[in-house]
């Protein structure tokens, strides 16, 4: 039972005050789909405002009928939409019925002293006695609870909710909350990261763990060998759940064991490195390596959630830290945002909710998503090139510095927060391997730059002779 939006329309509930309209609105243009307020149509449709509604023939008995039938056939619109729904939506019980079978609920949260706050002395037909709005309040906080999939305060909390993330310190102990369903759950770790979270992990799953998969730390996860033992010892019949808890490598080598198992099952991925937090456990992409290549055998299978507890990252050594620190500052440089000054949880937050949106948006990566790939073309042809010994964070720094000197760009920042080091590889073989890179077309690499910070260009084409000396001066000697 996924708890994300994608393919699905995204309604968003709470109580009045609590921002539904404008919040939609924003989500739906962050995530590229139509917005349809509820209350809006209902009014156009009448031709009177909501206050005439209540106060005509039928009062408030006629107007939740009138708007049940608005949200149902907002609900059945073919594209996936966002849908703002009146407060008081959810005492219907046939709204409530439809919200939790075509909809991901987001419900958006308000106090009950804001809302008040900012509904009194308004037009509002339920806000004019401040008991009865007190009332009102606590009474249809359990409809809410009932319905929502995910619930948020802010925009980058819907976008998070939207695909199914929980992003919270602590959030490893609500694990068997945050489990979607009651059927039984495996976990496939990383050893390493077993040894330090598998137990907290395992109890608080309780009675529904039915065992502990060890997966080899680091790359080796993602080999055929290392799959196919995860296969043998698998149990979990079609209700059951997979979740992954270690770095990039777990989930993607869980996530496609998920996706092949039984032919696909749920799983649920727990991020415990800051590159699995801010990128490999976002967006449903999942893999092995084969021996022609890293990540050439996969599918799009997208977790029922993913619950990313940053205080895991107080075990992480600085090594892998600064991993994840370059992707953080690819996504600063894509968002146009300094997001390397935030504190790292925060980073992590807007980090997470920015790939979140693409992913989203794109979520077989047809299109906009290749912006990921900023620097990356580099990065993977001086890996390939040193065996795959080098960092993957040293490599990115280099790649974005090369991105960004293409781009025609101020490449302080990267030099400042990465500290990218030229590295000493053949240049003749990394040449060979970018132009071998997945985006190339006739041996020509097609390279994600800025025109602006903030502003990808995708797919550009330039001579390579350019492009060969963009690459040279990231080597060594
Ligand atoms: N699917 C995607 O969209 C996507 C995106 C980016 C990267 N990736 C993949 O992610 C992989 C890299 O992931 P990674 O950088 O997380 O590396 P990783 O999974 O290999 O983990 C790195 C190391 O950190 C240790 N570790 C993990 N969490 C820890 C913790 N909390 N405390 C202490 N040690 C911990 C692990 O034991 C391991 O040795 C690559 O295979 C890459 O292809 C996938």
């Amino acid at each position: 039972m996924a708890t994300h939006a994608l393919d699905r329309h995204i309604a968003l509930v709470g109580f009045m005050g609590a921002g539904k309209t404008n919040r939609g609105r924003e989500l739906a243009a962050r995530l590229g789909r139509r917005f349809v307020d509820v209350d809006w149509r209902i009014e156009a449709d009448a031709g009177i405002s909501i206050p005439q509604l209540f106060a005509g023939r039928g009062g408030e008995t006629a107007f939740r009928s009138r708007e049940c039938k608005s949200i149902l056939e907002a609900l059945s619109l073919a594209e996936p939409a966002v849908l703002a729904l009146g407060g008081g939506a959810v005492t219907t019980k046939q709204v409530r019925d439809a919200l939790r079978k075509s909809a991901c609920t987001l419900l958006v949260e308000i106090d009950l002293e804001t809302a008040w706050e900012r509904a009194r002395g308004s037009n509002r037909p339920l806000a004019q006695d401040e008991s009865e709005f007190r009332k009102r309040y606590e009474q249809r906080a359990p409809l809410y609870d009932e319905v929502a999939d995910g619930r948020a305060r802010d925009r980058d909390g819907l976008v998070l909710a939207a695909a199914g993330i929980q992003l919270e310190p602590g959030a490893l102990e609500r694990l068997g909350e945050l489990v979607p369903g009651d059927g039984p759950v495996e976990i496939a770790a990383d050893a390493h990261v077993a040894g330090i979270y598998g137990m907290e992990a395992q109890l608080a799953l309780g009675a529904r763990v039915r065992g502990l998969h060890e997966l080899p730390p680091g790359e080796e996860a993602k080999s055929v060998g290392a799959l196919e033992r995860l296969w043998r010892d698998l149990r979990l019949d079609r209700r059951g759940t997979l979740v992954a808890l270690g770095g990039g490598t777990t989930t993607d080598v869980a996530g496609f064991a998920a996706a092949t198992w039984l032919r696909g099952i749920d799983w649920v991925a727990v991020p415990t490195t800051l590159v699995g937090q801010v990128d490999a456990a976002i967006g449903g992409k999942t893999a092995i390596d084969l021996s022609a290549g890293k990540n050439l055998a996969g599918a799009f299978h997208w977790p029922v959630r993913t619950v990313i507890d940053p205080a895991l990252l107080e075990t992480l050594p600085d090594e892998e830290l600064a991993n994840g620190r370059a992707e953080l500052v690819k996504t600063g440089l894509l968002a146009g945002e300094p997001l390397w000054e935030l504190p790292l949880a925060d980073a992590v937050r807007r980090s997470a909710a920015f790939k979140a949106a693409i992913c989203l948006r794109d979520p077989h990566d047809r299109a906009e998503r290749a912006q990921l790939n900023l620097g990356h073309t580099f990065a993977h042809a001086l890996e390939a090139a040193a065996d795959f010994e080098l960092p993957h964070g040293r490599a990115v720094a280099l790649g974005l510095l090369a991105a960004l000197r293409l781009s025609g760009l101020d490449t302080a920042v990267v030099e400042e927060q990465l500290h990218p080091q030229p590295v000493s590889v053949d240049r003749d073989r990394a040449w060979a391997a970018l132009a071998r890179d997945k985006k190339a077309e006739n041996g020509v690499p097609r390279l994600v730059l800025l025109e602006a910070l903030g502003k990808p260009r995708l797919g550009v084409e330039l001579p390579p002779d350019e492009i060969r000396a963009a690459l040279d001066s990231l080597i060594a000697g």
